[in-house]
């Protein structure tokens, strides 16, 4: 036999084994109070296995996880896993009384899914109050077994986790806002890789450290994993090439500096082309709302190349340090969000089934007739609140919506969440104060099975405009367009991106602005849709779809686990 022939064939079985190869994941979560020193305090901090931030789970598109949640804390809790598919396993998805009852105090629930046809990064976190502050950690999808990345091999890989640290209780935080009405406290500090960083006090000798050799690319996986706060992150005199985002591969583009809403992830390539040194990575703010209060501090991390000099003893070299985008600035976050296309000619449905119209913005309650002031501390004697099309999002309290609607048990929601808003009015512009206080409802949207669905996202300007980062749960969806001011339907259809439109699970609706998005309900179950910045969501920035099962089976939403808590 040939030589060639011989190793053609030695090729042939290499890859019908790889193809065979799809691995299962096994993982234990101990949800647990630890105690986590930062910013000179301890704090009881809830975490995964002791860890924070929590483990890095990697695994190959095509694989299925399996992940044991045992709950050791003293609060209800659930892990989602944003951005995975879920295909036929809402089950599996998280949200607290959106697919599943909370675990309570120690009780377990065991995750099953399978990733199709996702690569990037995507992560996870707790989807019950603010627990999410620290129970998080990064979910590395590489490429099916056997295929590679659409760009050369990097050298290193790096999850970078952006996060946000109250130096208290974020629950207590959270618990006092919604006693009170008013906006809950901003945090205390971000942190990259659950660190603070040199800025802070008492930080500056755990700051994270990236190591680099000269010349080589590292593949950084930016996640912004904050719980309120849009962030631009940068690294001083390098630039990066963009090659992905939630889990899908976009076309590269390079730029120096990245803004990412809570929920969103960015994949780039940096080169260590600089000369051997310490450099700043930075993370602060992008705050598009005016007049509010925001966490105004910077989180740094230092990218190392290993030639680094050795400063001479007791001389201190400090890192260099970037330059970043002023708080408000919303033309760079713009001009970074509308980089993106898909890395490929895409097939976006042309026709739509649906065509709905959400506003999503904030509001004010007046103070419930015989409540106490204490309760009202919102402007002018108010509480805090949010919604789409005027409804303020209601969770359920004693079954989850997914299996309210798989054994029918009525009067836990309604499914006439309205389609466009039910008044119309000049949505950016100066809003009558009469327009400022929604309904509070459990509404979702009722869809066929493999409805093309297309959404215009449209941010009002109601208390105050802001960037809101709006999250689907069990879809990935096309970004049309984007744009400022009103949509308007004659003449902002001809901006649609028909050809290679990104494909994300958490658009940034622009403040003031609006986003089209389009995908195809293919996946049966119950997903919730909402802001990404955990007050908002807290408020009732949030609806739900029941995307109704298909014909066949593999149309059809599976049985619910065994072990499926109860509430
Ligand atoms: Cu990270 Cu409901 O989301």
């Amino acid at each position: 036999m040939s030589s060639l022939l011989f190793h053609a064939i030695l090729l042939l079985f290499a890859n019908a084994a790889s193809l065979a190869k799809a691995k299962i994941h096994y993982h234990d979560f101990v949800i647990q109070a630890t105690p986590v020193k930062r910013l000179c305090n301890t704090h009881s901090t809830i975490t995964v296995n002791g860890q924070f931030p929590g483990p890095t789970l990697d695994v190959n598109n095509g694989d299925t996880l399996v992940v044991k949640v045992v709950n050791r804390a003293q609060y209800n809790l659930t892990i989602h896993w944003h951005g995975v598919r879920q295909m036929r396993t809402a089950w599996a998805d998280g949200p607290e009384f959106i697919t599943q009852c909370p675990i309570k105090p120690g009780g377990s629930y065991t995750y099953r899914f399978t990733i199709q046809g996702q690569e990037g990064t995507l992560w996870w976190h707790a989807h019950s109050s603010w627990l999410r502050a620290t129970v998080y950690g990064a979910l590395v999808i590489h490429p099916k077994e056997g295929t590679s990345y659409p760009f050369p091999k990097p050298k290193r890989e790096t999850p970078i986790l952006l996060g946000e640290w109250w130096d208290a209780n974020p629950i207590d935080v959270i618990r006092q806002a919604t006693r009170t009405g008013a906006a809950p406290n901003v945090s205390n500090a971000y942190t990259i890789n659950g660190q603070p960083g040199d800025l802070y006090k008492c930080s500056s000798q755990d700051t994270t450290i990236v190591h680099v050799d000269s010349g080589e690319t590292n593949l950084l996986r930016v996640i912004n994993a904050g719980l309120n706060q849009q962030l631009f992150f940068t690294v001083a005199n390098h630039k990066f090439t963009v090659v992905g985002a939630d889990a899908s591969y976009a076309k590269p583009f390079t730029t120096s500096v990245l803004m990412l809403g809570p929920g969103q992830t960015t994949d780039v390539l940096i080169t260590a082309n600089q000369p051997p040194a310490r450099y700043y990575m930075a993370a602060r703010a992008y705050a598009s709302a005016q007049g509010v209060p925001f966490d105004n501090t910077t989180t740094t991390a230092i990218l190392e190349y290993k030639a680094a000099p050795c400063p001479a003893k007791g001389v201190k070299i400090n890192p260099t340090f970037p330059s970043l985008p002023a708080f408000n600035d919303t033309a760079t976050a713009t001009a970074f969000t509308s980089s993106f296309r898909s890395a490929r000619k895409v097939e976006v449905p042309t026709e739509t089934d649906e065509n709905l119209f959400f506003t999503v913005g904030l509001g004010l309650n007046n103070c419930p007739a015989g409540a106490s002031s204490s309760s009202c501390q919102g402007p002018n004697g108010t509480r805090f609140t949010a919604s789409m099309n005027n409804v303020s999002f209601v969770l359920p309290s004693n079954f989850s919506l997914l299996q309210a609607h798989q054994q029918g048990i009525p009067g836990v929601f309604s499914t006439d969440f309205p389609s466009v808003p039910p008044v119309k009015f000049d949505y950016t512009g100066n809003v009558s104060r009469s327009l400022w206080q929604p309904i509070s409802a459990t509404k979702l949207y009722k869809l066929k099975y493999g409805a093309r669905v297309q959404i215009v996202l449209q941010g009002t300007s109601i208390f105050t405009a802001e960037n809101h980062p709006i999250h689907l749960h069990g879809y990935d969806f096309y970004i049309l367009a984007e744009g400022f001011g009103n949509f308007n339907p004659q003449t902002d259809t001809s901006k649609f991106n028909l050809v290679d439109p990104p494909l994300r699970n958490t658009a940034s609706v622009p403040v003031n602005g609006w986003s089209v998005i389009r995908f195809v309900a293919d996946n049966p179950g119950v997903w919730i849709m909402h802001c990404h910045l955990d007050v908002h969501i807290t408020w009732g920035l949030a609806m739900a779809f029941l995307v109704e099962n298909g014909v066949t089976e593999l149309e059809a939403l599976e049985e619910p686990p065994v072990d499926l808590p109860v509430c």
